[in-house]
């Protein structure tokens, strides 16, 4: 059975189901390429019934790399294994048949080949000055017979130009965007490109003479390319000099920073740093805020609520839409189930300060309604630049966390508030941090039942929240 060197791939699939349908066994079966000829496919009398053919998906892709690797026994081994997954498909997974791992061996090393084909192609420019389009050519000495599966990848990448590949072996031109191949065109006299310098100077600045491994370099990059690859030229040079710069490197006074760097620190600093302000301008700071894209999309930054004297702040999330809408915390459906949990929990909302950890509602447009996004970490973290400036300002006995996101903000733990609702936690400046349930969470919960004890549990925290701020010692308070 003769497979051409140009569409191997292809012809070889085709042939395969061919022979399988007339239920030619392995063994009567002799594949080469097309150097050499024999077709036993055409003796073999048709008398074998079509049967179904059975390929796993993850054989084809094997199949379609083997086929390109420089073994001449190639064709015969994945034949070999069609015929046997036929009656045991399992052997596609098992990786102790020795046939099967050493084709995934093959594929394993076409996919080298190919990458390495990728890296180390060098044009040369061949066009006339005065042409259309830019024309460049190579010449490339593949292990195996990459060219053709690796052609898509430089059409892709060279669309606007005309481009050529040869090899020993199959060659492919690409003229207008077109690929085409041909076979055993000779090595061709190219000129030396204007960009040489350019590959020479860039391979030169990104050698690193303190981090040389031989080994592992030329494992990288074997030395089989090196020949048509102009910077390769200068390997020797730099691994033996590369001990004596290396010393010099690291005898060498420190480079100091761009000075973009101090814009860098400075922002580091402002951040790490705290608000300064008096309480008075702290809303209209918060108002203010673009520390965070988040602000971009929002109507406006929600600065807390209540009074400044307060035993008790409340955290939550951040705003929803009725609160983005309105500039105040808690005035939508989560608002009123905290109001609602508050009454029956005899907690007058007007004696608390309540805020949340992220300052900026954060939503994806879905047509006109705008669907909450829960803020990440790091946006957390940023907006906890307010939500520690609101602490320190009004300083209060006891803060209560209403869901994941308050408590994470306000302890540094992003862990099941389920499992630590009821509890009071050192918060990350050392206040007594009482975790309990979000009012959403209430909301989302479709349980009946779960629903109920969810609401309960608020009430029984929201009432511990009251009793504790009234009993634990506050921490300092100079104006109060
Ligand atoms: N959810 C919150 O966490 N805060 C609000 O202000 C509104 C809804």
């Amino acid at each position: 059975m003769t497979v051409p060197r140009i569409g191997a791939a292809a012809a070889w699939r085709d042939a395969a189901r061919e022979l399988l349908s007339r239920g030619t066994p392995p063994e009567h079966v002799t594949w080469g390429d097309d150097a050499m000829a024999r077709g036993l496919f055409d003796e073999t009398p048709a008398s074998v019934q079509p049967s179904e053919i059975r390929v796993h998906r993850s054989f084809v892709s094997v199949a379609n790399s083997v086929v390109w690797h420089n073994d001449p026994q190639r064709f015969s081994r994945l034949y070999h294994m069609l015929w046997r997954l036929q009656s045991q498909p399992w052997l596609i997974g098992d990786r102790g048949d020795p046939a099967m791992a050493k084709l995934r061996a093959m594929e394993k090393n076409v996919h080298r080949c190919q990458h390495k084909m990728k890296a180390f192609v060098r044009f040369r420019e061949i066009g006339e000055p005065a042409a259309p389009r830019r024309s460049f050519a190579a010449w490339f000495e593949p292990t195996h017979h990459t060219v053709e599966p690796t052609a898509r990848f430089f059409q892709r990448r060279f669309g606007d130009m005309d481009w050529r590949i040869l090899t020993p072996d199959v060659s492919v031109f690409c003229e207008g965007g077109t690929l085409r191949f041909d076979t055993d065109r000779p090595k061709p006299d190219l000129p030396d490109d204007a960009h040489e310098d350019l590959w020479v100077t860039y391979f030169r600045n990104i050698f690193n003479p303190a981090r040389l491994k031989v080994q592992a370099m030329q494992s990288e990059m074997p030395k089989k390319y090196w020949k048509n690859m102009p910077e390769a030229a200068s390997i020797p040079e730099l691994i033996s000099t590369a001990p004596a710069r290396a010393r010099a490197m690291a005898q060498a006074a420190p480079t100091l920073p761009p000075a973009r760097m101090a814009q860098v620190q400075a922002m580091q600093r402002r951040n790490l740093s705290s608000w300064g302000g008096p309480i008075s301008d702290l809303p209209a700071a918060i108002h203010s805020c673009s520390r965070c894209p988040l602000h971009v999309a929002a109507t406006q930054a929600v600065p807390g609520e209540g009074p400044t004297t307060a035993d008790l702040v409340i955290v939550g999330e951040q705003p929803g839409d009725q609160e983005d809408l309105r500039g105040k915390p808690f005035v939508g459906p989560a608002g009123q189930v905290f109001d609602e949990a508050a009454k029956r929990a005899g907690l007058d909302r007007s004696t608390v300060y309540i805020t949340n950890a992220v300052k900026h509602f954060k939503f994806v447009p879905r047509g006109k309604r705008r669907i909450h996004q829960r803020p990440n970490v790091s946006e957390i973290e940023h907006c906890a630049w307010w939500l520690d400036a609101e602490l320190k300002l009004v300083s209060p006995r006891l803060v209560l966390a209403m869901g994941t996101v308050a408590a994470k903000a306000l302890t540094g733990s992003e862990a099941n508030v389920s499992n630590r609702r009821g509890t009071v936690e050192r918060g990350r400046l050392g206040s007594a941090v009482l975790i309990t349930y979000h009012p959403s969470y209430i909301l989302r919960l479709s349980d009946k039942a779960k629903r109920k004890q969810a609401m309960a549990d608020l009430q029984d925290d929201l009432r511990l929240a009251v009793q504790e701020a009234e009993d634990l010692d506050g921490p300092n308070r100079p104006d109060h």
